[in-house]
């Protein structure tokens, strides 16, 4: 083994522990977020708080037992636990949801930009499903489902379209946890025909290679 070997693997050691997924590592015991819109330093995250006046308070999050209201048109509700309504999380790089599901309710497709899930299922019958990215040489998207009952654990890979379906004629109830304070969501449906001002219809038809008159009654449905 020459030198240039040894130097070309410690490159690729360095590279490959820089190759951060998620938030980056904190670099104090905490950093409790405040909303301080004077202050004049931008950080990647919240500015931190005076650790002098931290208190208890400051890393707690009271309500996560309340189920989120289901009565809407997809039949299901997440209540978030991320670093706007728990500040403590501030450089964590975690957090947390429930998923409450009417019956038959869905978690419609969306992606999550910032962070990997892993979704622990807690009542009812759910399907998880998340869809690759574009393989090369026009090969399909591949769809991987599971059905997770009570106890069943499922981790949806960073940023890939996921979605989950009750698949029962009862409620279902999942909790979710985070690699990030702030996971970000993109909802499929809202992202593409519920924009604001709208996408042009020239690129939608194109895109889904149907009418004008399709497009028009999806964009609808968002508007
Ligand atoms: C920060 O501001 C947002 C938007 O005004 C608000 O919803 C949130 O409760 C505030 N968070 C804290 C910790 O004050
Ligand atoms: C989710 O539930 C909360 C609490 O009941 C409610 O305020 C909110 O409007 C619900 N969201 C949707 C999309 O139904």
């Amino acid at each position: 083994m020459g030198a240039p070997f040894l130097i070309a693997l410690a490159a690729m050691a360095l590279l490959s522990s820089l190759a951060i997924a998620s938030d980056p590592s904190p670099l104090q015991d905490f950093c409790v977020a405040i909303n301080d819109s004077k202050a004049a330093v931008f950080v990647n995250g919240k500015i931190c708080k005076d650790p002098k006046v931290v208190t208890a308070n400051d890393f707690f999050f009271q309500g996560f037992n309340i189920p989120g209201n289901t009565n809407n048109p997809v039949g299901s509700n997440v209540t978030r636990v991320l670093v706007n309504n728990l500040p403590g999380l501030n450089t964590f790089g975690i957090s947390l949801a429930r998923i409450d599901f009417a019956p038959y309710g869905v978690n419609t497709p969306h992606t999550h930009p910032r962070a990997t899930e892993v979704i622990f299922a807690v009542e009812g019958t759910l399907a998880a499903s998340f869809v690759t990215s574009n393989p090369p040489n026009n090969m399909k998207n591949r769809l991987f489902t599971k059905v997770l009952n009570p106890g069943d654990v499922f981790v949806f890979p960073q940023g890939l379209v996921h979605f989950i379906q009750n698949l029962g004629k009862t409620k279902a109830l999942a909790f979710s946890g985070f690699s990030s304070q702030n996971p970000g969501v993109n909802t499929i449906a809202n992202v593409v025909f519920g924009t604001e001002p709208p996408i042009s219809l020239g690129v939608l038809t194109k895109a889904f290679q149907v009418d004008k008159k399709v497009i028009d009654a999806l964009e609808a449905q968002f508007s």
